[in-house]
């Protein structure tokens, strides 16, 4: 599976295993594709500008091509080798039905577009490499339009604390099946996750985007440890004292168990 460091960033990571990763993902998250194509359906077949952040290889960036030949459509990930693979895959420029494709690598927190610029965020298993979810969940909102749309697949932790247990002994149990991960893989899997990954409970997460000011939040499809979420960006900035209780309504939902 390459070298892939752990002392570096999630990206480093990802970058040094271009070429197994295709095959890695797939031996190591259950369900896999039928998650992917689902977050596929559940996007805006109308929207006109897009973001993906974290595209890796470009496996949900080609389904967003395919499906959205006439959006301009900004594929952002953190690894220079791994925004090389989805410019390949996907080709620059124009799209055939007019839209455009453009690659950009950078971190998620770092990007600085114009606020409101995107009908649609799209992200697949990427996000929970960030710690501080309020304040990517509000760049994100910051980079919609009213209205426009956020859709994510993710790692989500389970709770009570016994459920996440059930889904982490479920997915090496998935790791260790006959043709599934060697013993280094499965090591080095759980040294990243260690170094790098960090979970959030569904709880939080619509707490956390509630707080972001988005609405209409849905958890569309869930399997063990994997789950989409959707969203809808809503207009005004908040108030002061509505940031304050969009903070406590996470300590909240964390007291409930
Ligand atoms: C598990 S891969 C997912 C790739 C692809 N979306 C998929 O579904 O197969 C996570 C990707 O997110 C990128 N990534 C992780 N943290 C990032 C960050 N903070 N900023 C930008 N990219 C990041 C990594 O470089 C990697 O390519």
């Amino acid at each position: 599976m390459g070298e892939a460091p752990l002392d570096g960033s999630a990206s480093d990571y990802f970058g040094a295993m271009t070429e197994s990763y295709d095959s890695l993902i797939r031996r190591s998250v259950p369900r896999y594709d039928e998650m992917t194509d689902r977050l596929a359906q559940y996007l805006p077949v109308d929207a006109g500008r897009v973001l993906e952040l974290g595209c890796g290889t470009g496996n949900l960036s080609e389904r967003l091509a395919k499906n959205l030949p006439s959006a301009s459509i900004v594929f952002v990930d953190g690894s220079d080798e791994m925004i090389a693979v989805t410019r390949s895959r996907l080709g620059a420029g124009s799209a055939p039905a007019g839209g455009s494709r453009e690659f950009i690598a950078a971190r998620f927190e770092d990007l600085s577009p114009v606020p409101g610029s995107f009908d649609l965020v799209v992200s697949s298993i990427s996000l929970h490499h960030v710690d501080d979810k309020a304040a990517l969940y509000e760049h994100i909102r910051h980079l919609l339009r009213p209205g426009g749309r956020f859709c994510f697949a993710d790692q989500i932790r389970g709770e009570p604390e016994s459920n996440h247990q059930l889904n982490w002994r479920t997915w090496l149990e998935f790791c260790a099946l006959p043709g599934h991960c060697s013993k280094e893989e499965i090591e080095s899997l759980v040294q990243h996750s260690a170094a790098h990954d960090h979970y959030t409970t569904l709880a939080d997460h619509f707490a956390l985007l509630s707080g972001a000011r988005f609405a209409e939040i849905d958890c569309v499809w869930r399997n063990s440890m994997w789950g989409i979420v959707t969203a809808t960006a809503a207009s005004a900035e908040k108030s002061g004292s509505e940031r304050n209780n969009a903070r406590q309504a996470v300590s909240v939902s964390r007291s409930w168990y």
